[in-house]
């Protein structure tokens, strides 16, 4: 395992993606880690990553110096290359101007990490501070014309710095300096896959759950999914399913979870169907914050109500991605956002979390649920928000505005897949404004309701743009609508990014 310490950069999950991605497994952790617990984790090597800070900073991010003695490798990455020069006695300069975006750099000698690799090569360069003398026992093994000291090593004792940032795809070799630190300078084996990963933690389950029993609150959702079926995999009925059907979801979904789950996994399953609780708790309500408020809570009643008939249930299962520790956990990085599961964590209930997917990015995630054999359509669902199709029905939430939207939505769904975009996009759904307008249908007067189409590109849905959907598949789409579905006489298009906007419009 590769452990890579965490000093904010925003770059650090490419590190741990890219060593991933050669067969390795690598982890993030804070760099508060110290040199003993770091012994207890046995890495074959570790990477420090860049950092915002000067590690001159009254408060900038400091490692333990004794994980320099350890004996394991160490590659530092920009500000991780600096602290190492500091601590071997190096001088770090103060910047004056930051160094942002490409540069030629020029390697020197042989050294090892850049075995293989042109002589001249371009790299991406983004830091303020940089190392203007390299420490004595270490020798410089690439410079640039703005960075004189661009890579140093003390290959003896396996410490190796680079200036530059071989993670980002704007480092020509990059990827070939990081597959030598990983595996001729640690000595890496290359073996890790997800089929690796689906024995490993099935052990892990089996060992940790024994003859005791776990609860799983099922959405359907990509995440939830594969977490139920991986635990399936490894305890069988041990493993009890809840799946609220808050009759808000979209066409078919509750009954294809059934059929997945229930029918072709075999998993027990209890299927709640709460649509006449929600419904009625939402009657009159339409401020979008207490639709929302009133659906998570109301989630946690029935999921509450329903576990406690339960016996002799000991954990609950969560389907918490590695991201979202990452982005919550660390304290290091810049970007920090909540997460909101449906419903969240039933609060008084006195379960122990089991959490198996914790470790993962969400395409590894997907290539399990693959491996473990879940269908596609679930694999590679799109973002659904907890709260359902209740926040794409604008105000009041009525059994026949949802029926409009469940169908429309259905429809546009078909359309954009027959059309070959439903990977290309992120999130594509229709929304009901509270608008009706006058139209004309077979020569008589309408007045119905404006139906919205909001479709998304994204790369994590905190920021998107709108998506450039051909205008003959937006036409087809546009007819099929007012055509099909009851009570809707015109179709809007949404063209507008977050931010401003938000993704739902509610
Ligand atoms: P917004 O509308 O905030 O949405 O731009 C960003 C992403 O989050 C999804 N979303 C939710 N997901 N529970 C969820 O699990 C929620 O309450 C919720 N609200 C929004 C939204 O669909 C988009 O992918």
């Amino acid at each position: 395992m590769i452990l890579v310490l965490d000093f904010g950069s925003q770059y650090n999950q490419l590190i741990t993606r890219r060593i991933r991605e050669f067969g390795v497994y690598s982890e993030l952790h804070t760099h508060k880690l110290t040199a003993q617990e770091i012994k207890e984790i046995n890495p074959t090597g570790i990477i420090l990553s860049g950092g915002p800070h000067s590690v001159y900073d009254e408060n900038s991010f400091r490692c333990d110096p004794a994980i320099f003695d350890l004996g394991i490798p160490v590659l530092g990455i920009c500000y991780g290359m600096q602290l190492m020069a500091l601590h071997f006695d190096g001088k770090v300069e103060k910047a004056k101007n930051r160094e942002y975006g490409k540069a030629e750099m020029d390697v020197q000698g042989e050294p090892t990490l850049f075995a293989g690799t042109p002589k001249q090569q371009t790299v991406w360069m983004s830091h303020g501070d940089k190392v203007v003398e390299a420490p004595a026992s270490f020798q410089v093994d690439a410079t640039s014309p703005s960075t004189p000291i661009a890579a140093i090593s003390n290959q003896e004792q396996g410490l190796y710095g680079v200036q530059y940032h071989p993670e980002v795809r704007h480092s020509e070799y990059g990827n070939d300096v990081l597959k030598q630190f990983v595996f001729a300078v640690c000595g890496s084996k290359g073996d890790w896959t997800i089929e690796n990963f689906i024995d490993m933690e099935v052990k892990k389950i089996q060992e940790k759950v024994g003859d005791r029993n776990v609860l799983c609150a099922l959405s359907g959702g990509v995440d939830s999914s594969v977490v139920a079926a991986l635990i399936h995999k490894a305890i069988g009925d041990q493993l009890t399913c809840i799946f609220v059907d808050h009759g808000l979801l979209r066409k078919n979904e509750a009954d294809d979870v059934m059929k997945v789950f229930a029918d072709d996994f075999h998993m027990n399953i209890i299927k709640i169907d709460a649509k006449d609780r929600f419904l009625t708790k939402l009657k009159g309500v339409d401020d979008p914050e207490k639709k929302r408020k009133i659906i998570g809570n109301e989630f946690i009643y029935v999921f509450d109500d329903e576990a406690a008939k339960l016996k002799n249930m000991d954990f609950l299962a969560q389907g918490t991605l590695y991201t979202d520790i990452i982005e919550s956990g660390t304290e290091t990085a810049q970007t920090i956002k909540s997460h909101h599961n449906v419903g969240g964590l039933p609060e008084n209930m006195q379960f122990e979390l089991i959490e198996p997917l914790n470790t993962l990015f969400k395409d590894e995630v997907r290539e399990l649920g693959t491996q473990l054999g879940i269908p596609e359509r679930i694999v590679w669902r799109q973002p659904f928000p907890g709260p359902g199709l209740a926040i794409r029905v604008l105000g009041e939430v009525t059994e026949e505005k949802l029926e409009i939207v469940r169908e429309s939505d259905a429809i546009l769904r078909e359309e954009i897949a027959k059309a070959g975009l439903d990977r290309d996009i992120w999130q594509y759904f229709t929304v009901l404004p509270n608008i009706r307008s006058v139209g004309v249908m077979g020569d008589a007067r309408t007045y119905d309701y404006t139906i919205g189409i909001r479709a998304v590109t994204s790369i994590d849905g905190m920021t998107s743009d709108w998506a450039r959907i051909p205008w003959d598949v937006l036409e087809k789409i546009s007819t099929r609508l007012v055509n099909d579905v009851a009570h809707i006489n015109r179709v809007v298009y949404d063209v507008t990014s977050k931010p401003p906007a938000t993704i739902e419009w509610e």
